[in-house]
């Protein structure tokens, strides 16, 4: 079913999404970690979400559809430093608003670069998914730009970190990279299990 995502359409604010019906997963995480890559590599289609080496690519909330029920959710990165504080609290809002209530939210896909992850706002992303007893599941992307060693070491600590605070039961992780799709059968496990169970 991924490889047949289509783009359906683009929204300025959670309030233009489309009505709730069936299930959806949405790609959360800072600008420039990757969201649009890990959904064109898992779709297998490099020209479906539009990627960018200046962050901040994404500035509309982007919906992919899988199947007439099932969509994927591209968002905006969150901490792009161009953007007003003012614009950064009313998307932090707007973010909240939909973690919180949007039903047909099955799951929530935070997307981190390996080598800076668990930063301050992917963190209260994380809690807010929690508060509502939202799944996440933690994508370290980019690890290519790591050694074997290292990148093992952040997963294992992120791992203990999950369970420390007991919430291993609902936030699960990977390692992904786009470029050498290390990982991909791993995210289309976990999605398949979100989106088409
Ligand atoms: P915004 O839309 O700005 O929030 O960014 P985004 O999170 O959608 O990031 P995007 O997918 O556009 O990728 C940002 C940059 O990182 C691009 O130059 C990508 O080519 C690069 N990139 C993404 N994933 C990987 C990866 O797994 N490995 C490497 N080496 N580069 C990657
Ligand atoms: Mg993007």
């Amino acid at each position: 079913a991924f490889n047949r995502a289509h783009f359906t359409q683009s929204a300025p604010s959670i309030r233009e999404c489309p009505p709730e019906s069936g299930r959806e997963v949405a790609f959360a995480g800072r600008s420039n970690a990757g969201k649009s890559s890990a959904i064109n590599t898992l779709t297998n289609n490099s020209k479906l979400a539009r990627t960018s080496k200046t962050p901040g690519r994404t500035q509309l909330i982007n919906y992919f559809e899988l199947t007439e029920d099932t969509r994927l959710v591209d968002l905006p990165g969150y901490g792009y430093a161009k953007v007003s504080l003012a614009m950064k609290q009313k998307w932090q809002a707007n973010l909240s608003e939909y973690l919180h209530e949007r039903r047909c939210l099955t799951g929530l896909v935070v997307v981190m670069d390996i080598r800076h992850p668990m930063q301050e706002f992917d963190t209260m992303v994380i809690n807010w998914a929690v508060e509502t007893n939202m799944p996440v599941h933690l994508l370290l992307t980019k690890a290519d730009k790591l050694k074997k060693g290292p990148a093992n070491s952040v997963l294992l600590d992120i791992k203990k970190q999950l369970r420390e605070a007991e919430v291993d039961d609902l936030i699960s992780v990977q390692m992904f990279s786009s470029l050498k799709k290390t990982g991909l059968d791993e995210l289309k496990i976990k999605l398949s299990s979100w989106l088409l169970e």
